[in-house]
C-alpha cells in the first residue's frame, strides 16, 4: 500500500474516532442533563416520559460505545468523561427550560444523525436508524410541552432567554460549517452535507413553533454561532443581549 493511501486511511480512521467521541459525548450529556431534570418534572405522566428518555439516551451512548470498541479496540469512556469534565453540559433550572432543552437539543441530534444515514462506515448506518427514531420522539414531546407551557403565559419573562440558550446547544450539534474536516467527511461518505445546510434545515424546522410561542429566532452571530451569512434565522434576526451569558458545550466535531 502506498504512503498516500495509508495517510488517507489514517484520516478516515481519525475522522470516525472524532465523530463517535462527539456523539458519545452528546449522548452522555443528554443522560446527565435529563437525569438532572427529573427533579423538575411536576406530574407522573411526564415523569414517566423523561425517565424513558434517559433510558433511551443511555442506550444510545451504549450503542456508540460498542461501535467504538469494535472499531478501535479501546473504550470510549475516558475520552468522553474527559470532554464532559472540560465542557460540562448546562443543566436546566426549571421545567420550562427542560422542555426547551428537549425540543431544541434533541432536535439537533435528530438532524445531525440524519446526515449519517448513508454513512460509508456501515455499522454507523445501522445504529443511527434507531437513534433517529428515538430523537424524533424526544423532540416532538419537548415541542408539545413548550407549546403547552408557553400558552399558560407564565413564562413570558424567561422564554426568550431559554430559547436562545438551547437553540445554541442545538446548533452546535452540526459541527463547524465549511471546515476542512466536514469537507473531507462528505468526500469519503461519512456525512451527507455541510453543517451550514443542516443548520438551515433545523432553523426552518423550528420556525413555526417559535412563531406560535412568540419567540424571536436571533441572528446566529448574536448567540455566538460561527456560521456563513447564507444561514438565515427562520424569522428576521434580532440582537441577543444575553448571548454572552450563555455557556456552550462546543461544536460537535465533524
Ligand atoms: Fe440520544
Ligand atoms: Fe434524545
Amino acid at each position: 500500500m502506498d504512503t498516500a493511501v495509508c495517510r488517507n486511511e489514517d484520516r478516515y480512521f481519525r475522522t470516525l474516532v472524532k465523530m463517535m467521541q462527539s456523539q458519545a459525548y452528546r449522548e452522555l450529556a443528554a443522560v446527565q442533563a435529563f437525569g438532572y431534570g427529573l427533579s423538575l418534572v411536576p406530574d407522573l405522566r411526564n415523569l414517566e416520559y423523561f425517565v424513558w428518555q434517559v433510558h433511551e439516551e443511555v442506550e444510545h451512548y451504549k450503542a456508540v460505545a460498542r461501535m467504538y470498541i469494535d472499531f478501535t479496540g479501546e473504550s470510549i469512556e475516558p475520552a468522553v468523561h474527559e470532554r464532559l469534565a472540560s465542557r460540562p453540559v448546562p443543566f436546566a433550572q426549571s421545567y420550562y427550560e427542560l422542555a426547551m432543552a428537549q425540543f431544541l437539543y434533541d432536535r439537533g441530534g435528530y438532524w445531525q444523525l440524519r446526515e449519517y444515514q448513508e454513512s460509508s462506515y456501515l455499522p454507523y448506518r445501522r445504529i443511527v436508524e434507531e437513534i433517529i427514531e428515538d430523537e424524533s420522539g424526544h423532540q416532538t414531546h419537548g415541542e408539545q410541552l413548550v407549546l403547552q407551557l408557553t400558552k399558560t403565559g407564565e413564562y413570558e419573562s424567561e422564554k426568550q432567554e431559554h430559547f436562545e440558550r438551547w437553540l445554541k446547544q442545538g446548533l452546535l450539534s452540526f459541527g463547524r460549517p465549511n471546515s476542512e474536516g466536514a469537507k473531507y467527511a462528505i468526500r469519503v461518505g461519512l456525512r451527507k452535507r455541510d453543517p451550514a445546510v443542516v443548520m438551515q434545515d433545523y432553523l426552518n424546522d423550528i420556525k413555526s413553533t417559535a412563531a406560535q410561542c412568540g419567540l424571536v429566532v436571533p441572528s446566529l452571530a448574536a448567540i455566538g454561532i460561527d456560521a456563513p451569512s447564507s444561514v438565515e434565522p427562520a424569522v428576521s434576526g434580532a440582537k441577543s443581549a444575553k448571548a454572552e451569558l450563555h455557556g456552550a458545550i462546543g461544536f460537535y466535531e465533524v
